[in-house]
């Protein structure tokens, strides 16, 4: 998606915008841009490409400003290119802007601003900004700014400068994020905290219909009504060094690896020597927690199967009914949402807008609203009534990792968590599963050391052009997210299905040599995985098992065969999705493929 950087203060802001792009790379773009303010025009220099294209471009046309603004573009309205790209500028080409989000009434005011003479030169609905802005400006910024933000439907936020009032920017935001970073003598702005680490860790997050002003020494916060708005100072825990590669090629590598310290991290002061889950963090009285009747698990692609996973600890462990949903799905089905009901939505970002957009809904409806998302400050994290953070530090490859498995932790957690105040589980079982999570980190550790093969399974792998993924209850879960990572970052065809649904259907492409990964680790349902396994084999597949020390008989009905340290099968995701990540990075990798930043993809999806 879209990612915005800003800058003012007596350094060049070329630098500064340079690095702030390529540290928001990770979410997915495709053309790029900066506009800088310098005596009597805004300097643009955009194009379409990598940030590499246009610091080319910048060799040639050096251009100098200490306050300037820069973007990424992810196309939504306008296909790629150099004229779409962000920044646009006026007429006059004095005001610049940069927007991340959809402005959904675009084509009316665009027509609006042409019959009044102003000529658009791109496709996007961005353009409308810098027009609609100069339309209004009467000698005051930060008015015409106001002004033309009424009159914008949709999600944005926006940064603008102007060569009339040459030593500030001016950002709101509604419902896409931006942070301001405070430094000495100088201030920045960013959609996402990895493009400040370098420079600060101090800033100030900007809610939904605020507006900053931003000068080199200070920074205003108002609301687009225009009164003074005083906010918190929030200090990001994140360590600069975290969001760098660290010596492996690709950040999803390194991310892999970092899976038992994320692991770790994350059940940090949560369990207790007693054998019990703390979560100091929550706000749920026993009262609450005793009137929970539903649970409804919200989220989006790797979100969702963490989701998927959560559901059979909400009902195994607390013993309640729980649906697990799209949150795309979700606010337009019209749930039936009766008192008594939670949603639980799952979000690495905080910031997913159909993740958001159901947070809204349920509240709305009257739920009580639990967010497990990674960063910290995020809209989710701010909106819900309570947080559990996944401490995974930054995630910077586009393909989830470290965020999938502490999520899977935290909603055990939480399940622990609301089981233990409602008096559900005795104290042995309770006990039993705080041991299995104590040990988790290590046996993450203990599967990635397992994980050698992996790396030639996927050579061969990447030589084919449908994969399929098979596994029972949270073993389908798992499966889901394994062929999720396998297509996203290898474009590698691949279907995830429930075991026994095979024969319904797609059994019919099942055929000699075609790769089919089993998740074979609950012991419950083995027999009737042996089952699966027999039929697809019967027709030729090339099987390989997933399974788990301790499980026997699987070795004769697969071709290859990865183990996993034997855990609680609930608790299986969370070492079965390391091959599984694995065997797609070597897979993109064989393939060439660009394996943190794959095509059409973006990290945070802040559109709907
Ligand atoms: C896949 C992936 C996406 C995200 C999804 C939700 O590897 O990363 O499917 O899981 O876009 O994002 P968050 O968790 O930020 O809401």
């Amino acid at each position: 998606m879209c990612g915005i950087v800003g800058y003012v203060g007596d350094r060049t802001a070329l630098p500064f915008l340079i690095d702030g792009l390529k540290k928001l790379e990770y979410r997915g773009y495709d053309s790029a841009g900066v506009a800088m303010v310098d005596g009597n025009s805004a300097l643009v220099e955009k194009c379409e490409g990598r940030i590499q294209a246009l610091e080319e471009r910048l060799l040639h046309n050096h251009i100098e400003g200490k306050v300037g603004i820069g973007h990424t573009r992810w196309a939504t309205h306008g296909k790629p290119s150099d004229t779409n790209a962000h920044p646009h500028t006026d007429c006059a080409g004095e005001i610049a802007v940069v927007h991340n989000g959809i402005i959904e009434n675009y084509a009316r005011i665009r027509e609006f601003l042409q019959k009044r003479g102003h000529v658009f030169r791109s496709e996007t609905d961005t353009e409308v900004m810098p027009h609609l802005i100069e339309h209004y400006y009467e000698g005051n910024l930060e008015k015409a700014v106001q002004r033309a933000a009424k009159d914008l439907h949709g999600s944005y936020a926006m940064a603008v400068v102007s060569t009339k009032e040459p030593d500030k920017i001016v950002a709101v935001r509604n419902l896409s994020p931006l942070i301001v970073g405070l430094g000495q003598g100088e201030n920045y702005l960013a959609s996402d905290i990895p493009a400040l680490l370098n420079h600060t860790r101090e800033t100030i997050v900007l809610e939904d219909g605020e507006m900053a002003v931003i000068t080199r020494d200070s920074v205003r916060v108002l609301s687009l009504s225009g009164e003074e708005r005083e906010k918190n100072t929030f200090f990001v825990p994140w360590d600069p060094v975290q969001a760098e590669r660290g010596g492996y090629p690709h950040f999803m590598l390194k991310e892999i690896h970092e899976q038992p310290g994320a692991l770790s991290e994350t059940l940090r002061g949560r369990l207790s020597p007693d054998g019990r889950v703390v979560l100091t963090e929550m706000t749920m009285t026993e009262a609450e927690a005793l009137a929970i009747n539903r649970v409804f698990l919200v989220a989006c692609g790797t979100a969702f199967h963490a989701g998927m996973v959560g559901k059979y600890f909400i009902e195994r462990i607390v013993g309640i009914p729980a649906e697990v949903d799209l949150a795309s799905e979700f606010r337009y089905r019209n749930p039936v949402i009766t008192p008594g009901s939670l949603l639980v939505v799952v979000s690495q970002s905080g910031e997913t807008a159909d993740t958001l957009a159901a947070l809204r809904e349920g509240k709305a409806r009257g739920c009580r609203v639990i967010a497990i998302t990674n960063v910290v400050g995020s809209s989710v994290a701010r909106e819900a009534d309570d947080v559990i953070y996944t401490w995974a530090g930054p995630e910077i490859a586009v393909a989830s990792t470290k965020a999938y498995t502490t999520q899977v932790e935290a909603l055990s957690l939480l399940a622990l968590y609301i089981a233990q105040m409602r008096g559900h589980m005795d104290i042995y079982q309770l006990n039993e599963y705080v041991m299995h999570l104590r040990m988790l980190p290590r046996k993450a550790q203990e599967t990635l050391e397992r994980c050698a093969p992996v790396q030639e399974l996927a050579r061969e792998l990447a030589a084919h052009d449908d994969v399929f993924f098979i596994g029972r209850g949270v073993d389908y879960a798992s499966a889901l997210e394994g062929q999720l990572k396998l297509k996203e970052i290898s474009y590698i065809h691949a279907e995830a299905y429930a075991a026994g649904e095979l024969k319904h259907g797609t059994l019919a492409l099942i055929t000699e040599n075609v790769p089919v990964i089993a998740l074979a680790t609950q012991k419950e349902v083995l027999e009737k995985m042996i089952s699966n396994i027999t039929e697809v084999r019967a027709r030729g597949a090339r099987v390989i098992i997933i399974t788990a020390d301790g499980l026997e008989g699987l070795d004769e009905y697969s071709s290859s065969i990865i183990r996993v340290p034997d855990t609680h099968p609930l608790l299986m995701p969370v070492l079965t999705a390391i091959p599984q990540q694995l065997l797609a990075y070597y897979a993109a990798v064989y393939r060439g493929c660009d394996v943190d930043k794959p095509r059409n993809l973006a990290k945070s999806v802040t559109v709907e």
